[in-house]
């Protein structure tokens, strides 16, 4: 687009985690091609290696990186290192709106940062609620934070947008713009389409499981950590004692995830621990699975977009859209029932075939481009 001649908005898109990144890359694309605006990455590089992977792929060139990442950081501290740091880039870019997405703490900090400046907020990725302040934790208040202040909530569904209004947001800045992350999902699939030598990363993993139903895994909940994490390693090991079935399960780079699974879980045979898998390669993965099992929040999204039924190791969600839909389905953090209702997906084909229906609540893949519009000046 390349029709606007009037003053340009500057647009401070702020992001620092793997699942941000991920779901911001089709607007910083979308911003980035669009003369209405200057567009402006800041990444706080609350993950390393996890959103360099992404950057990678994307294409993107960060104008400010604060490498603010520690190992095993604290809440606390890594919201201060998060406030201070966006606050000094604000200082300099003085942008007309800041983007921030979800509910980490570099969403937090960065509303906040932008709020503190009275600079408006566009939150992406707005009214996720569970009702639980402790699960998840803390992005559920993470998100009411934003949600209390910004200027332009983009809710992914009407689900959303209610929960927005229910806590009486001004209707007229609430918008159902559908997730970027099925744009980001759409971006991938094609790419790779493109270019397979991208995903082919995982042939060895794929010959050695050949003939095996694969269930591909993610694990990293904050809440999880400790007990929560050894249930979830205990029922992996008893679902592995099958010889039908193989997990890959790309591990987090989180010590307190690390530690534990492997521990618990290396060198079973039907098991492989990964290194966090690039975006491509986790595509590739979402694909191969007969069904995934993860605490993740994006992989909710990902799974009933490609038909994947996914058992969510989680108490509540913010996203009843996949259970509405019957793709997703809650099976908490206890043993026995992770046990359960994966052995129940994997020997009983009606109640597989139930799952595994392609849904899409959560976007038609333009999303970006829809809240690229309501960024534009007038
Ligand atoms: C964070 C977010 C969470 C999000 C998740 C996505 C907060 C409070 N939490 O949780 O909402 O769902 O990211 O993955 O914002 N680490 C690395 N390299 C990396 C990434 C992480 O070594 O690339 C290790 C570091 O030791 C780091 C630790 O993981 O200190 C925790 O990272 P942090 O961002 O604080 O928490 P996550 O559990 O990743
Ligand atoms: N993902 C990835 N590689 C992996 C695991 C996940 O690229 O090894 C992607 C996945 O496709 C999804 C996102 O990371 O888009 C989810 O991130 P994560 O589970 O870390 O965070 P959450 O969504 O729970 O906040």
């Amino acid at each position: 687009m390349s029709t606007h001649s009037g003053p340009q908005r500057t647009i401070l898109t702020i992001f620092g985690t793997r699942p941000e990144a991920i779901k911001l890359f089709p607007l910083v694309h979308a911003l980035d091609a669009d003369d209405r605006f200057d567009s402006r990455v800041l990444v706080t590089g609350q993950h390393r290696g996890m959103l360099d992977q992404v950057l990678e792929i994307a294409g993107i060139t960060p104008h400010d990186d604060l490498d603010v990442m520690q190992p095993d950081q604290t809440l606390d501290a890594l919201t201060a290192r998060l406030l201070t740091g966006i606050g000094e880039v604000m200082n300099r870019v003085q942008p007309d709106y800041v983007v921030v997405q979800g509910d980490t703490a570099t969403a937090m900090c960065g509303a906040l940062a932008a709020y503190y400046r009275k600079v408006p907020v566009c939150h992406v990725e707005a009214g996720l609620r569970s009702g639980d302040i402790y699960h998840p934790w803390p992005e559920e208040v993470n998100r009411k934070v934003i949600g209390s202040f910004a200027a332009l909530h983009c809710a992914p569904t009407e689900v959303s947008q209610n929960a927005l209004l229910r806590e009486n947001i001004d209707p007229s800045i609430v918008h159902v713009t559908g997730n970027t992350v099925i744009d980001a999902l759409h971006w991938i699939t094609a790419k790779v389409e493109a270019e397979p030598a991208l995903a082919s990363g995982l042939a060895d993993v794929e010959a050695r499981f050949a003939g095996k139903k694969i269930i591909g895994m993610t694990s990293h909940r904050r809440e999880n950590f400790g007990d929560g994490m050894r249930a979830i390693a205990d029922a992996v090991k008893r679902i592995a004692a099958r010889d039908d079935v193989a997990i890959i399960f790309p591990v987090h780079l989180n010590p307190n995830v690390r530690a534990v699974m492997n521990d618990e879980l290396a060198g079973m045979d039907n098991v492989a621990l990964l290194e966090p898998l690039d975006y491509p390669h986790f595509a590739r993965l979402l694909d191969i699975s007969h069904l995934m099992l993860t605490d993740s929040g994006g992989v909710q999204e990902e799974a009933p977009a490609l038909g994947k039924p996914v058992l969510v190791m989680r108490e509540t969600t913010e996203r009843p859209e996949g259970v509405d839909a019957g793709t997703a389905r809650l099976v908490g953090t206890d043993a026995d029932t992770i046990v359960t209702e994966v052995t129940r997906l994997l020997d009983d084909p009606a109640a597989y075939a139930a799952m595994a229906q392609a849904h899409n609540p959560f976007g038609d893949g333009h999303s970006a481009q829809r809240i690229a519009d309501l960024l534009a000046p007038n």
